[in-house]
């Protein structure tokens, strides 16, 4: 028997392109994994299109395999996620030693296309086909795993925000069955999982359980060794009642939301097309702090949108003021073609750069006051790997905060009560309880 061949697979974007990485990863059965291009016979690179910057780091990325597909022809080379759904062909043309283009609702179809790209002809698929790509993978391998997981249970997105590519590169919004669903969780506490991330693109969108996402973590929750359950990333016009609720009666939903609003002023929430005030933003964080008041909340931000005033952005400020987030991701608006705020006029790249750098300030002083506020208090802490220092644990508290321990005990996977006796600079440092 030859030696199994070796793949590379590097992630770049959003959760979800991490976990069809490790679906891509087991649908080319005849591969195993390497951590370096160097040794590879496949490299694929998993994109992401969400920013220019993002979408251009893959092209320099293919330019540095030349020397790589020189010394080895047998070398294979593939785009995968949101730059391939975008670009398609395009990148052949651009980059012709790309021997494989694959969309990200076209995955399951990664052991034809390798056979096809092998025979040394071109093979690109970038359909949104009829058939549910999670039916016709694989059945996932029973090896051992860590102690967190993401499991993918909703995609695409039927919303439309004026910025965004995703509606385009990921489709409509499709929700995985439930059932088919606690079986994969099933599957993964078997192997060790004791924390899942539900992912979607709009996750409380889920509607594959008829009492919807909170419906699914309700189900979860049932699972005895599960012990821990987050999602993301939500859209506020789909936070509903029955989610709110969860927060406050569900004890393995974690007390950390990522809702991003993207600006705080009505005008501009108006020409994103995100469908909702400022206000009504406002009301949610209320009524899940009403059942949840250690609630820790994350965001996502875009400074520099077109027509953004003084004004409006000011509005953003006092937006993140008042709500106090524990993290949020802040991003200067960057034109995506074919997405309707693109063709309008923009700002210069001097304010949106001197508008982040302000709005960033803010957001890491809070984070800052909230991390060194756990100083003193008791969290519990899913232990995930060694740290840097030997003796010593680290996993995440309930508010994803890193924590180190110093033990000799602890293993990955555990779940132990722990006090914080320290802010550093990243994580923090506490003892067992
Ligand atoms: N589905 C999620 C977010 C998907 S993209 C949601 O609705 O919130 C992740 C983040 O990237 C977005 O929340 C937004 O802040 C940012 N983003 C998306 N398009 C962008 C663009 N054209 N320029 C800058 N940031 C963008
Ligand atoms: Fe993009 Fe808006 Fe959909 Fe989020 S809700 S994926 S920002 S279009
Ligand atoms: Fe990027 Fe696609 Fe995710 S554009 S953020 S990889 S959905």
């Amino acid at each position: 028997m030859s030696a199994p061949k070796k793949l590379y697979i590097k992630t770049y974007g959003c959760q979800m392109n991490v976990y069809d990485s490790e679906r891509m990863a087991e649908a080319l059965a005849g591969y195993e994994s390497t951590d370096t291009p160097d040794d590879a016979d496949m490299i694929l690179l998993n994109t992401c299109h969400i920013r220019e910057k993002a979408a251009e780091k893959v092209y320099s990325e293919l330019g540095r395999y030349k020397g790589l597909k020189a010394d080895k022809p047998d070398l294979k080379i593939g785009v995968a996620g949101c730059v391939a759904q975008a670009e398609g062909e395009e990148i052949m043309k651009r980059q012709p030693m790309v021997d494989l283009v694959v969309g990200p609702q076209s995955y399951h179809r990664l052991p034809e296309l390798e056979a096809k790209a092998r025979s040394g002809q071109k093979a690109l698929d970038t359909d949104f086909p009829e058939e549910d790509k999670f039916e016709h993978l694989k059945s996932r391998p029973k090896a051992k795993r860590g102690p967190t997981a993401f499991l993918t249970v909703q995609e695409g997105c039927d919303k439309f925000c004026a910025f965004c590519v995703v509606p385009y590169t990921r489709g409509a919004e499709v929700s995985r069955p439930a059932d088919r669903i606690v079986s994969e969780a099933r599957d993964l506490v078997e192997r060790g999982v004791r924390e899942i991330t539900l992912l979607g693109q709009n996750v409380n969108a889920y509607h594959g359980h008829e009492r919807g996402l909170a419906g699914l973590i309700r189900a979860l929750a049932e699972i005895e060794d599960l012990k821990r359950i987050r999602f993301t990333t939500s859209h506020p016009n789909d936070m509903d009642d029955d989610l709110i609720a969860a927060h406050g009666d569900c004890e393995k939903l974690m007390p950390y939301l990522h809702l991003p609003v993207q600006a705080g002023s009505d005008k501009i929430l108006k020409r994103m097309n995100r469908q909702h005030t400022r206000d009504d933003y406002f009301r949610i964080i209320d009524r899940l702090r009403e059942v949840r008041p250690d609630l820790h909340l994350s965001g996502d931000f875009i400074v520099g949108f077109p027509e953004e005033t003084e004004e409006d952005f000011a509005q953003t400020l006092d937006l993140i003021e008042r709500v106090k987030y524990g993290s949020a991701f802040s991003f200067k608006y960057s034109t995506r073609p074919g997405t309707p705020a693109a063709e309008r006029d923009q700002l210069p790249e001097s304010v949106k750069d001197e508008r982040l750098q302000r709005l960033q300030a803010l957001l890491v002083s809070q984070q800052r006051s909230l991390q060194d506020a756990m100083v003193g208090k008791t969290v519990n802490v899913l232990f995930e790997k060694p740290g840097r220092l030997p003796g010593q644990m680290v996993g995440k508290s309930e508010y994803l905060h890193a924590v180190h321990v110093e033990s000799d005990t602890l293993i990955p996977g555990d779940l132990r009560s722990v006090r914080i006796v320290e802010s550093g600079p990243n994580s923090l440092k506490g003892v067992l309880n």
